[in-house]
């Protein structure tokens, strides 16, 4: 008898510790990351060396929660980019669209440059230190991967150049508005011929209209 109640016990028990598991395991962040580091623990490393020490692994990669991994797990470019500007918005998010890797990456390209293609992805250091991807000593080389042998100079420029007179982006400044009045004037233009033109035919048949008239009377 008492070795029912001992076993029906048991069962009790077992069955409290199963929803307590329940409750306690669903993923938080933590887990997740121990999930992932079960098979990508080799990328544990790198994350922790970089500037980016104190993010999960889920804080880039949003769409993945466990294993098998959902369709379209792999970042294209225009979404890798959309995973940086989440956190850095501002100056150099902005230089990036404005440059031609941005543009050519925003509409679609897969060869043009991401943030990861220069700056690297689980091992970003900022261009102080030296190991970075963007140091000032690596930076023609950064380049070079997809430019081939580059002249000399052309990894000289800023990459995140601000748009105002003064400073690296004055070139780029000057040119943004010259282009930009040089279209306000050619359309002003345009529009007074235009004007001119149908002034022009007016008068035309104003005119024709009135010796018509004169003829009649
Ligand atoms: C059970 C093992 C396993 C776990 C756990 C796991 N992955 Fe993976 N992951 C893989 C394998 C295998 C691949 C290779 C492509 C595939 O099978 O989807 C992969 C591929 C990837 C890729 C690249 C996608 C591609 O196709 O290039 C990313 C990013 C990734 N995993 C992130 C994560 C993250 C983040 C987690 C944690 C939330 C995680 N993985 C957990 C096994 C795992
Ligand atoms: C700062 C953002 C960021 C963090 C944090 C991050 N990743 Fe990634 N990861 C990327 C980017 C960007 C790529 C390149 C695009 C792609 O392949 O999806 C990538 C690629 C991958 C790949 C593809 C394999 C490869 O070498 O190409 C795997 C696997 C992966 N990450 C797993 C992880 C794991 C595991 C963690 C946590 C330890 C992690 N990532 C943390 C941004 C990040
Ligand atoms: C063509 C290569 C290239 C691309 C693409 C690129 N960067 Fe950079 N980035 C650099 C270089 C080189 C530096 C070093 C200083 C500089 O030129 O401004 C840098 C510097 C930075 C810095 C440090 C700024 C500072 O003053 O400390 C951040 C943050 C950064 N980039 C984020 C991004 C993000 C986010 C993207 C994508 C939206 C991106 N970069 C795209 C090359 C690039
Ligand atoms: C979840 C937010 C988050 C995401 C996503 C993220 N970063 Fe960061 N990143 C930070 C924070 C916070 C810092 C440290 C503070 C700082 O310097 O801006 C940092 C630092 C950096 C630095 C060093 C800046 C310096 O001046 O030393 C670079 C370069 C950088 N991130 C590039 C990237 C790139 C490229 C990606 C995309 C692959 C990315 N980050 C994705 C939050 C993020
Ligand atoms: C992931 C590959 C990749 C990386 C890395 C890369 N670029 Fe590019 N870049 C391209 C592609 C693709 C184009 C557009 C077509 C072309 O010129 O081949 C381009 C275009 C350019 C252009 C404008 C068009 C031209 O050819 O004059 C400049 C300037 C440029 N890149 C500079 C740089 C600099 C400086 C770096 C390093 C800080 C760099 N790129 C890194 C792929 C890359």
């Amino acid at each position: 008898m008492s070795e029912l109640i001992k076993g029906r016990l048991w069962q009790v028990l077992g069955f409290l510790m199963l929803i307590f598991l329940a409750v306690a395991l669903p993923a938080t962040p933590v887990q997740a990351q121990e999930n992932c580091l079960q098979c990508h623990g080799d990328q544990q490393t790198k994350i922790e060396r970089s500037e980016h020490s104190f993010l999960s692994c889920t804080s880039c990669h949003t769409g993945i929660t466990g294993y098998p991994h959902p369709p379209g797990a792999a970042l294209n470019k225009k979404e890798s980019v959309a995973t940086c500007t989440s956190c850095h918005k501002g100056q150099v998010t902005d230089s990036y669209a404005r440059s031609f890797h941005g543009k050519a990456v925003h509409l679609g390209s897969e060869k043009s440059a991401s943030c990861a293609d220069c700056h690297g992805f689980h091992d970003i250091l900022g261009p102080n230190s030296s190991g970075s991807k963007v140091a000032k000593q690596n930076i023609p080389e950064t380049c070079a991967s997809c430019h081939g042998k580059a002249s000399p100079g052309f990894a000289e420029g800023e990459d995140h150049y601000e748009l105002k007179p003064g400073g690296s982006g004055a070139p780029m400044y000057y040119t943004g508005k010259f282009f930009i009045w040089l279209t306000l004037i050619i359309i002003t233009a345009l529009v007074i011929h235009i004007e001119l033109q149908l002034f022009h035919n007016l008068r035309t048949i104003l005119r024709e209209r009135k010796e018509v008239t004169n003829r009649g009377q």
